[in-house]
Parts: structure tokens; C-alpha cells; sequence
């Protein structure tokens, strides 16, 4: 099957502190982004990347990548948004699969990319890499002027954390985000919409420290572990 990758990357990373768009800061000699790209370019599988970038992005067009196999397209005002945008600049590559992958998660590990494009591939499903809940998780309330209490305990068995990449047939995707964005529904990521639409969505266990870097104490330690995969 043709699989092109989707990589926003669109963000200004208001959480992160930093002048520099959290893609662009450089981690072992690298920019978080390049970092990304290379791990999903060592994934044979993956035909073409299009990454979503802002209009007033000044860095992509110093990085050193293929651009043979890497272009760009206007992001959007949402994650969602700009993953629609990308999903319009790929028709006419004629994907049947598209893999959705953030800008923010140069840790990802390209066996995990390989795992999740098989298992949906055989299934002839959409799925995403998915972390089970470690911490015991604490729904809060508000009091009135005193801060935030528990409210209650929500069971973890059946918890995961929603990492990417997210692997979705590609006309399915673009159907169902366009209908839920119409919607005005709440969509923080790709598989957010195919629940929507009501279409099963594959939950494939992915390694944990493919976090997505937000603070800057994030940095850190993606700095520490991308020190140990780069060799
Ligand atoms: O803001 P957040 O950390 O959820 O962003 C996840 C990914 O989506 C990042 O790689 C960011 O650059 C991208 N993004 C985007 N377009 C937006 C907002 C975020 O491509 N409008």
C-alpha cells in the first residue's frame, strides 16, 4: 500500500517559554524536527512526508533534508486544521494510508512506526501507539475560592495515553475530520475524529518515552535520551 506521513508542525509551543518554536530548538545538533524526520525517513515503508509548517516560519528552509521525498504545506489556526490541510496537499499522491506523526516527538523509535503500520495494515484498520496509565489518575474540583480538590479516582485498567504516530486509510481520515471539525466537535488528535465518525480505532502499545516535548524541563531529558539513540 502507499503510505505518505503527515508531520504538524505548525505550533508556536506557547508552553515551552522559548522564542524558538519547540520543532526548531536544537537537541544534540539537531532541531527537535529534523530529529523527527529522520527517524520516520528510516521507515521504508513511509513514501513521502508533507510537514505542515506556519506561514510565518522562517526556519524550515535552513534544515538539511531530502526534499525529495520532504515537502511543506500552510498550517492551519489547530493541530486538527493543519492536519486537514496536509490531508488536501497529498491527493494526488494517492495514498491509501496516511501516518500522522507530531513535530514534538523526535523520540519515537522507528520498530514502534514499523509495528503500528503492520498490525493496522493486516486488521485493514486505523490505530494509533498508545501508552497504558501508570499513575493512579485523579479527577480535580474546583471550591469555591480554595483551590482544587479530588473529586474522585477514575479505575486505570482500561487508561492509555494517546501518543503518534496515529495510522488512519486516508480518505476515511479526511472524511472524518472534515465532518467533526464541522461539527465544531473537540478534536486534540487524528483518532479523536474517527471515534467521532464512529470507526474502530486500534490501540498498539508504543514505547513510553516517545513523549511529546512540551516544558522545558522536557527538553532535558530528550536531550539525554536522544544522546543514547543518535550513535
Ligand atoms: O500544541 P501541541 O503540543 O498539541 O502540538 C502538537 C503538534 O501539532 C506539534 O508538532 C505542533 O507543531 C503541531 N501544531 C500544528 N498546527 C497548529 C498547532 C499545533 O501543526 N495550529
Amino acid at each position: 500500500p502507499r503510505i505518505v506521513a503527515i508531520v504538524p508542525a505548525a505550533g508556536v509551543g506557547s508552553r515551552m517559554q522559548s522564542s524558538t518554536p519547540k520543532q526548531y530548538i536544537e537537541l544534540q545538533g539537531k532541531t527537535v524536527l529534523e530529529h523527527t524526520l529522520n527517524k520516520l525517513m528510516k521507515v521504508g515503508e513511509i513514501s513521502a512526508i508533507k510537514v505542515a509548517i506556519s506561514a510565518a516560519d522562517d526556519y524550515f528552509s535552513t534544515l538539511a533534508i531530502n526534499k525529495q521525498v520532504i515537502s511543506t504545506v500552510a498550517g492551519g489556526r489547530e493541530r486538527a486544521d493543519s492536519v486537514l490541510a496536509a490531508l488536501g496537499a497529498i491527493e494526488q499522491q494517492s495514498p491509501d494510508w496516511v501516518l500522522v506523526h507530531d513535530a514534538a516527538r523526535p523520540l519515537v523509535c522507528a520498530h514502534d512506526i514499523e509495528n503500528l503500520i503492520a498490525q493496522c495494515c493486516a486488521a485493514k484498520q486505523g490505530g494509533i501507539l498508545a501508552a497504558k496509565v501508570r499513575d493512579t489518575i485523579k479527577r480535580g474540583c474546583n471550591s469555591e475560592d480554595d483551590g482544587e480538590f479530588i473529586d474522585m479516582t477514575i479505575p486505570r485498567e482500561h487508561l492509555y495515553q494517546a501518543l503518534t504516530p496515529q495510522f488512519f486509510p486516508y480518505e476515511l481520515l479526511r472524511q472524518a475530520l472534515r465532518d467533526a471539525l464541522a461539527a465544531g466537535a473537540n478534536i486534540t488528535d487524528e483518532a479523536s475524529a474517527m471515534e467521532w465518525a464512529g470507526h474502530p480505532v486500534r490501540l498498539i502499545t508504543g514505547r513510553s518515552d516517545n513523549f511529546k516535548i512540551t516544558t522545558p524541563e522536557d527538553l532535558q531529558l530528550a536531550n539525554f535520551l536522544l544522546a543514547q539513540q543518535v550513535t
